[in-house]
């Protein structure tokens, strides 16, 4: 996840700089590893640093770029997916000879395949990332005769993966962009014509915009916008007006990140997912581990809600038949273990730098242990220090509450599951690809809403699930807890009986997993009924089944799907109860008290 913008201004209003520099600024929660701008004011003037957007401007005091009201820019603002984050690696990326600028947004998958017939031709790289490849094709195409568009063009035709891609050239004021599963929005200004990843980049100077669908082309001049299909034809366009104001631009119109990221995570997941899966054989094709050898059982060590995505991921691989066990990181000693230069230890880590979980996998290499880090953040530590690393790609997360990154870890740690069980299946790679939508559709009703409204006031919630929905309750009730600050615990749904249900009452409503008709369901069932009949509430997140339902005071839908993706699908339900009774409590939400994003010290 990236953010780029663009402007071409009317001579009327704000200098281009300034435009691209307050953009990046509102796009900075899409990454934050490196910024670039590539002005265009007869010369092409292209400046970009690695770091946060602070960096750039220090370059840009001393600089001079060109630029002016009239002037036409790209700017971008990375979340590094290919490559580490560097000054090489910033966007623009430019061809050799800095005609053409360009600045990407997306995962180009063919990109290595684009890069060998390039270097064939004698062009060499400065950076490492998959974004280069498109000014080269474009400046090949211009050598070939093309005009600017007709290069752009062609060279996008031969993209494969996402991309929302804006170029500028030399001597020209005019911004050629494209869309393909990565999101770009036009703004309509009185004072030129603006285009970024999210509206926050522009608000400031229009409310007025065209939201680009997959497969379409832009061309901004300061008197037009044109938007076109693949061959070129003229598409309709509508003009939509934003209601939100500049306040609330960073979190696109909701009032918390939070909310936000729970949203976030159908896209997410596609990211995840993209180009890691095969069709044809029913395998996950992740670029990793190959060629290693190694003993069991699996280690998976992490913390918190990492933690539980790991309890996930370690229930799998012992379903695909390899024993493995997830130890939180503060508990995990490798002198206790029998690690050898054979073991493998799998560190799963949003931020890539909690410390528990950091000094966990030191420890583990030290033992000799070969080491995987599952992470969110390119360059983090736990990236740069194991070796192996797996990107889950949910892009930035800034709630302090996890949320889109335990679903991209879900879904990340059944592929590595499958990859090191050899698991091979078609349902599987369905089923896995099912989940964006089948979060639409939880996201697109209200009864989360409902149930908080209802429960605001309950003393303290119980969260049960059984297998793949154990980790997902305990989930359930670390969400409630931090944001609420209230009483919320996750248990597996068996042990109950076995004390907690001393605790049970009319204050206590308890959310039960319960999906599928296998026998874990049937059993969960069975401690739906222990618990009713002691007159406690419960709310059952289900999949229609008519003998829960039965049961429940209320329901949280979740569309019928395999255990692992009824799971991830089915967390979903829990992290907008807890946002909404948050909601409902005035909580600070995405900043609870007492918490950080990134716990730093053992
Ligand atoms: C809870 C939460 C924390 C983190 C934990 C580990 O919402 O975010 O429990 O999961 O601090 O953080 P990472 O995954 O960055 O290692």
């Amino acid at each position: 996840m990236c953010g780029i913008i663009g402007y071409v201004g009317n001579g009327d209003g704000s200098d281009a700089l300034d435009v691209l520099l307050s953009g990046l600024s509102g796009l900075e929660y899409r990454g934050y590893d490196s910024a670039g701008i590539a002005l265009s004011n007869g010369e092409l003037d292209v400046h970009k640093r690695e770091g946060e957007l602070s960096a750039l401007e220090s370059v840009l005091e001393s600089a001079d770029p060109v630029s002016g009201a009239d002037a036409v820019g790209i700017g971008h603002t990375r979340w590094s997916t290919h490559g580490p984050p560097s000054d090489a690696n910033a966007h623009p990326h430019t061809d050799a000879d800095g005609r053409v600028a360009v600045v990407h947004n997306g995962i180009i998958e063919n990109y290595q395949s684009l890069r060998s017939s390039l270097a064939e031709d004698g062009i060499s790289f400065e950076s490492d990332t998959d974004t280069e490849v498109v000014p080269h094709l474009i400046a090949s195409y211009l050598e070939a005769g093309l005009e600017r568009e007709g290069a752009f063009r062609r060279a996008v035709r031969q993209l494969e993966g996402s991309y929302a891609i804006a170029a500028v050239f030399e001597g020209s004021d005019t911004i050629y962009a494209a869309r393909h599963e990565s999101p770009l929005v036009l703004g309509i200004g009185d004072d030129g014509h603006y285009l970024a990843s999210d509206v926050p980049a522009f608000i400031e100077h229009t409310d007025r915009v065209i939201y680009l669908e997959d497969g379409e082309f832009a061309t901004l001049t300061p008197e037009t916008v044109t938007v076109t299909d693949h061959d070129g034809t003229s598409v309709e366009t509508s003009i939509e007006t934003i209601e939100w104001d500049a306040e609330d631009a960073g979190k696109s119109g909701y009032d918390h990140y939070m909310l936000k990221e729970i949203h976030e995570q159908p896209s997410g997941i596609r990211e995840c997912l993209r180009g890691r899966l095969s069709e044809l054989t029913g395998r996950v094709t992740l670029d990793l581990l190959e060629g290693t050898d190694w003993d069991e059982p699996v280690t998976l060590v992490a913390c918190g809600t990492s933690y539980h995505a790991a309890l996930f991921g370690a229930a799998l691989l012992r379903r695909w038949g390899i024993n493995a066990q997830a130890i939180l990181a503060s508990q995990f000693h490798a002198d206790q273990l029998p690690l050898t230069s054979s073991s493998l230890v799998l560190g799963v880590t949003q931020s890539g730098e909690t410390a528990d979980t950091l000094r966990a996998l030191r420890e583990a290499q030290r033992a000799g242990a070969t080491t995987l880090a599952l992470t969110n953040v390119v360059g983090s530590s736990a990236a740069r220090e194991c070796d192996h690393v797996c990107y889950i790609r949910a892009g930035p997360e800034i709630s302090v509450a996890a949320t889109k990154s335990f679903a991209s870890q879900q879904v990340a740690l059944t592929m590595v599951a499958a990859l090191l069980s050899d698991h091979r299946s078609r349902e599987l790679i369905e089923s896995l690809r099912s989940i964006p939508d089948a979060i639409q559709q939880v996201l697109d009703t209200t009864q989360a809403r409902t149930v908080a409204e209802t429960y605001r006031d309950a003393e303290s919630y119980f969260f049960i699930g059984r297998d793949l929905h154990y980790p997902v309750a305990l989930e359930g009730a670390l969400k409630m807890k931090e944001i609420t600050y209230k009483h919320a615990e996750g248990f597996a749904a068996g042990e109950l009986k076995h004390g907690p249900l001393a605790l049970v009452g009319e204050q206590t409503p308890v959310f039960a997993l319960v999906t599928g008709e296998g026998r874990a369901a049937n059993k969960t069932i069975g401690n739906i009924k222990e618990v009713e009949a002691r007159g406690v509430p419960i709310v059952a997140i289900t999949d229609g089944r008519a003998d829960v339902e039965r049961y429940a005071d209320h329901v949280l839908s979740v569309p019928d799907l395999e255990p692992i993706a009824s799971s991830v699908v089915a967390n979903v339900q829990l992290q907008l109860v807890a946002y909404w009774v948050a909601n409902e409590l005035g909580r600070s939400i995405d900043k609870p008290r007492h918490l950080a994003k990134s716990v730093t010290v053992e």
